[in-house]
């Protein structure tokens, strides 16, 4: 047993496996004094209480659960927040069709209400037994009423709540190496985790503007022409997203421009440059024997192919060092801002399977089990790093992640599509250090369109994702007649536009706030989206809470979907303010939102800085800000104040934090990037 930081110690079991994730080229030194600032907390069970056995099958870990403790975390989970009582198996998975643990970003981390957590340093698809399942000698039995139920959930959990353990089943592994996180909150453990893991993203100001992603069939005219009308029309854009069509090849992918679809790629990376979009590229890492790397990287790749693809072993310097120069070289250095790296996790439920066996070889030794679990990770390093060495601080997509990818500037999607899921998502990614967008495709009526642009307002990512669609989503949302260019009357279309607009620039004038929250999460190691419970788990009324999540220091958001039209939920302790009235609730609150109206309540005495919404942002810019005073003894806002664009925030000796108090007054430095225009006290 190690303590390796004030709070975080590493215990380590049998012989651990080499391929672990804490041993990966990813891995970001952990934020030291960040960590130190931290209150000092205790573990609440030592290292005796901890049982460990290896067995013909790998190895397995007990850990004391007390009754009262809830368990969160395990990776982006889009169908359960909360895993009290029930087997999570963390495979890689982009379609997961129940609710088993399978996800595209599975993490071997978990918290608990008791205000600790736990790191499991394995690449496996390990079994998290979440204290559904008794031991035979277990020293406290708590007896079940024996009562004959009728209904099989009632049958069933009738003795979930006992005194069960933390079971973790390890396939394959000899040992494995532990790290316990000490609160003393649960918010606190998960900052330390999140530190610990070298702080979380920081993306630069346009990465959390908005995204439009065009047409995947478009060719550079079409791209160029909607680039246009985004413009004359006022929606507010930051990144064009170009989908598989740009490459000569995609499934699996060339990584070379079309000269069919894209004659003069630099004439159109110029123009979009000029008009201030910065451009997102498509790709998956399967690589195509028509790309130029791919005779450099073919000794350096898995043992099968993906859609005729080699699939590169990121863990070996030969392979990052053929796909990460070339990205560099041909498009990062040519005007390329970011990219959407796809199928980084792995299909098994679908009609088509897809993607490398768990029991391929690579060259390292990995198998395909513990690559599916690094894949995304790995993938994401080589990424940045390229657009690194364009001097690009980036910000991209992604869809596989496992532990450690905290400070990765890349932001989780899905091609799933169920809204509840996708709001549910937002909730469970702060558990374990990652990003997740709710992202728009297309929608099967205005108020699902106009509810789900309202649920990115303050998420992660405000995402556009129209690859499926020709024309704008105000035309036709409905893809099937978006397809065959069917359009609304010209008043819906322009109703249409101008919720659209109206969505977009709420995003917009949040920016501000979400950048101060981004910037916590990077140094302090505080989540931007929380579920309720990390900051209120002694409220057990939270603790399911799967459809509102708190945002920055002082914004609950409660996005609706198509057909609700009310929803009284519990609320935090203390007072909360209705975001647009300024009207006071506590205990519960009942919303009643219009169709243009997202709720949002805020806490009080808050002062919320909002911009004037800029269609897109620009290096070292001036906000103006009009402020919102909730309260009347109104705390100052926190703000950050780098330049938003250049990695410069890494290397300060002071973060630059700044404060705007209920008077508009900024404090010292915050001057350049931000000035107020008006206070609106409500
Ligand atoms: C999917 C991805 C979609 C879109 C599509 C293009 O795998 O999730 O968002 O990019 O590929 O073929």
């Amino acid at each position: 047993m190690e303590q390796i930081f004030p709070g975080v110690v590493r215990l380590t079991f049998g012989t651990p496996e080499t391929d672990t994730p804490s041993r990966q080229i990813y891995v970001k030194p952990p934020r030291a004094e960040a960590l130190a600032a931290l209150p000092p907390a205790e573990f609440p069970f030592g290292a005796e209480s901890i049982r460990f056995r290896t067995a013909a099958r790998g190895c397995r870990l007990e850990l004391p659960l007390t009754p009262a403790e809830d368990v969160y975390g395990l990776g982006l989970n889009l169908k359960r927040l909360r895993h009290t009582g029930k087997k999570r198996t963390l495979r890689v998975n982009s379609d997961p069709a129940t609710d088993t643990g399978d996800s595209h970003a599975p993490c071997p981390v978990y918290f608990s209400t008791a205000g600790y957590g736990v790191l499991v340093d394995t690449a496996r698809y390990a079994s998290f037994y979440c204290g559904g399942n008794e031991l035979l000698n277990a020293e406290a039995k708590q007896e079940t009423d024996g009562k004959i139920r009728l209904t099989e959930a009632e049958l069933y959990a009738a003795g979930a709540r006992s005194s069960a353990p933390m079971v973790i089943d390890i396939p394959a592994a000899r040992g494995v190496d532990l790290y316990l996180f000490a609160g003393p909150t649960l918010l606190d453990a998960v900052r330390r985790y999140v530190l610990y893991s070298g702080g979380g993203a920081l993306p630069p100001e346009w990465g959390l503007g908005c995204h439009y992603r065009a047409c995947g069939t478009f060719n550079e005219e079409q791209v160029l022409a909607l680039a246009r009308e985004l413009r004359e029309k006022h929606i507010p854009c930051d990144i064009l997203g170009l989908e598989p069509g740009w490459h000569t090849h995609a499934y699996s992918c060339s990584f070379v421009w079309s000269k069919e679809r894209f004659p003069e790629p630099e004439k159109l990376l110029q123009e979009l440059q000029e008009n201030h979009f910065r451009v997102n590229l498509w790709e998956h890492a399967f690589t195509h024997p028509e790309a130029p790397f791919h005779g450099e990287l073919k000794p350096y790749s898995g043992d099968f192919k993906v859609w005729n693809g080699l699939v590169p072993d990121f863990t070996l310097g030969e392979a990052r060092k053929a796909f990460g120069e070339y990205h560099a070289e041909q498009l990062t250095r040519r005007g390329v801002s970011s990219f959407k790296l796809d199928e980084c996790d792995n299909s098994d439920f679908i009609s088509t399977p897809w993607s490398f066996p768990e029991c391929s070889e690579f060259p390292s030794g990995h198998d395909g089990e513990t690559m599916h679990s690094m894949f995304g990770c790995l993938y994401m390093e080589v990424i940045d790093r390229a657009c690194r060495e364009a001097g690009i601080r980036t910000c991209g997509l992604v869809r596989c992640a496992h532990a450690f990818a905290a400070p990765q500037p890349f932001v989780l999607y899905s091609d799933l599509y169920d809204h509840a899921e996708f709001i549910r998502g937002v909730t469970t990614c702060g558990f374990s250090g990652l990003l997740w967008t709710p992202e728009f495709r297309h929608a099967t009526s205005p108020e699902d369109y106009i509810r789900r642009l309202q649920a990115m307002v303050l998420s992660p990512a405000m995402l556009l994702n129209i690859w499926m669609m020709p024309n704008p989503p105000w035309r036709q949302l409905v893809r099937e007649r978006n397809v065959e260019n069917e359009f609304y009357p010209p008043e819906e279309q322009e109703r249409l536009e101008t919720l659209t607009r109206e969505a977009l620039e709420l995003r917009m004038r949040f920016l501000p706030y979400l950048y101060a929250a981004f910037a916590a999460y990077h140094f302090e190691g505080t989540p931007p989206c929380r579920a309720l419970a990390m900051d209120f788990p002694e409220d057990k009324r939270l603790r399911e809470v799967d459809y509102a999540w708190l945002a920055g220091e002082r914004l609950l958001v409660v996005p609706f979907r198509a057909g609700m039209s009310e929803l009284t939920m519990p609320l935090p302790p203390g007072v909360w303010c209705d975001f647009r009235t300024g009207e006071r609730h506590s205990g519960e609150v009942t919303l009643k939102p219009e169709l243009g109206e997202l709720p949002i309540l805020v806490r009080e005495n808050s002062v919320i800085p909002l911009a004037d919404p800029v269609e897109f942002v620009e290096n070292g810019m001036q906000y103006q800000l009009t402020l919102r005073v909730y309260g009347s003894a109104p705390e100052p806002a926190r703000l950050f104040a780098d330049d938003g664009w250049s990695f410069d925030y890494e290397d300060a000796a002071v973060p630059a934090w700044g404060t705007v108090d209920a008077d508009g007054t900024l404090s010292a430095g915050l001057g350049k990037r931000y000035s107020v225009k008006a206070v609106e006290r409500l």
